[in-house]
């Protein structure tokens, strides 16, 4: 059969790579993609985004079902738009998406299914913002409600950084309507883990754990990013954590979706703080994490076409996912000047031949004269597998340590929570 991924970076690169696997797929074709998608065996580019276009592509190359990468088609309403168009399409509809679209609906919804998360106020208005702020002190933290690209979230450390941003939102209009409303929360402290699952509108399948490095540099220092390296599986996700977080957020939540009348169908992921005993959820996505998904799928023995196959059938309690015991961790390699203003056309050079344990997901690069240039604010994502998080690490940013372009950005931790972490020491399961 013939499969569609709809996106361009390295999170698509895993989900088109791992879907090529499978005996039972003919050619995965991705939308637009990138330079190293196109080099994947069994997998090509599409130059299309539009979703007309998208749905006249898929019918006229008889898909058998598309999956969609980013957040931004689902908010969108590509599923809605394909499946009334008659053709079967992996996420959730725009409906449903609103659970990452929109972080007001996110926390009352959390609220009503109560579903632990930080405490909250919403504001349109900066006067009454502020006055809220004075109350409650810092540090604080401030949110634009629409997508933003990970532009949208500031963790105040003090009350003159906490107005700052409700004016840079709310009355300078810096993320145009994105920023229309604002969720001002309670500070958490704790480690923080990614938790996604393959839901089919009932039944929810948890992938591996994983953890995100959201800061641009060491230690968790300097500004947000879309991510600079993940590993899996998190340690800090113990067995324990990982029945509390499937009983009191996945089951809840998915029941709760149901239950408003917007079944989830997709890869639900819950962003949680965790701290000794506490659970709560930061922020839900209603798709895959970009760089979580590459040490994922790097872990992944399964058919992902199969379990997807569940999930649009309804059948996913009948479905089982089989993991790697060995560790996998993927190091971000970001262009100059990301993420204010990333640099382009840098050429990228050493780029190595395919291994067993590494593979090397492009994000933004994009192929100038038979060349591979850096063409968005991630560009690589060097994936690695090992006997346990340390190790994974090593051979990395040993991989990563060949790979050269102009500026080039890279934290050289990524995994340090892990690897401090006693259960890094032996092999794991999920
Ligand atoms: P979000 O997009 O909501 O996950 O926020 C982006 C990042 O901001 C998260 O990954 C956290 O690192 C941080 N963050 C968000 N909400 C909070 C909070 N309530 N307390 C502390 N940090 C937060
Ligand atoms: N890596 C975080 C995200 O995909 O939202």
């Amino acid at each position: 059969m013939k499969l569609l991924v709809i996106g361009a970076g390295g999170r698509e690169h895993a989900i088109a790579w791992k879907l090529a696997q499978s005996p039972r797929v003919s050619r995965v074709y991705v939308a637009p993609g990138n330079a190293g998608i196109a080099l994947e065996e069994g997998v090509s580019n599409v130059a299309l985004t539009e979703h007309a276009a998208l749905i006249e592509f898929a019918k006229r190359e008889r898909i058998a079902f598309t999956v969609v990468g980013p957040e931004a088609p689902l908010a969108a309403g590509i599923v809605d738009a394909f499946q009334a168009a008659g053709l079967s399409i992996f996420g959730p509809s725009q409906r449903a998406a609103q659970l990452e679209s929109s972080k007001q609906y996110a926390k009352e919804f959390m609220v009503r299914h109560r579903i632990p998360t930080a405490q909250f106020q919403s504001f349109t208005d900066a006067k009454s913002a502020h006055a809220y702020i004075e109350q409650h002190g810092a540090p604080i933290v401030i949110k634009a409600d629409g997508l933003a690209a990970g532009k949208g979230v500031f963790v105040a450390t003090d009350l003159r950084e906490a107005h700052a941003a409700v004016d840079h939102v709310l009355v300078d209009h810096a993320l145009g309507g994105a920023g229309a409303r604002i969720v001002v929360e309670e500070f958490l402290e704790g480690e923080e883990a990614s938790f996604i699952a393959l839901v089919d509108g009932e039944h929810a399948l948890a992938l591996a754990t994983s953890q995100d490095h959201k800061r641009l540099a060491d230690g968790d220092q300097g500004p947000n990013t879309g991510g600079m390296g993940a590993y899996s599986p998190a340690p800090v996700v113990t067995p324990e954590i990982h029945a509390r977080v499937l009983r009191e957020v996945i089951q809840p939540a998915v029941a709760g979706l149901k239950q408003e009348g917007t079944p989830f169908v997709g890869f639900l992921y819950a962003g949680l703080m965790i701290s000794e005993r506490r659970i709560k959820v930061l922020e839900f996505n209603c798709r895959l994490g970009d760089p979580e998904t590459q040490p994922i799928m790097m872990r992944l023995k399964s058919d992902l076409s199969v379990l997807i196959e569940h999930a649009l059938k309804g059948t996913l309690h009948e479905a089982e996912a089989q993991w790697d015991t060995h560790a996998a961790l993927g190091v971000v390699m970001a262009a100059h000047g990301y993420p204010d203003a990333p640099r382009q056309g840098d050429a990228i050079t050493g780029l190595p031949p395919a291994g067993d344990d590494y593979h090397v997901f492009h994000s933004g690069t994009a192929a100038q004269d038979g060349k591979v240039v850096v063409s968005g604010g991630r560009v690589l994502c060097v994936t690695a597998l090992g006997h346990n998080v340390k190790m994974a690490q090593r051979r990395a940013y040993e991989i990563a340590e060949q790979i050269r372009f102009p500026g080039m950005q890279m934290r050289r931790d990524i995994g340090y929570r892990a690897v401090q972490a006693p259960a890094a020491r032996g092999p794991h399961s999920a």
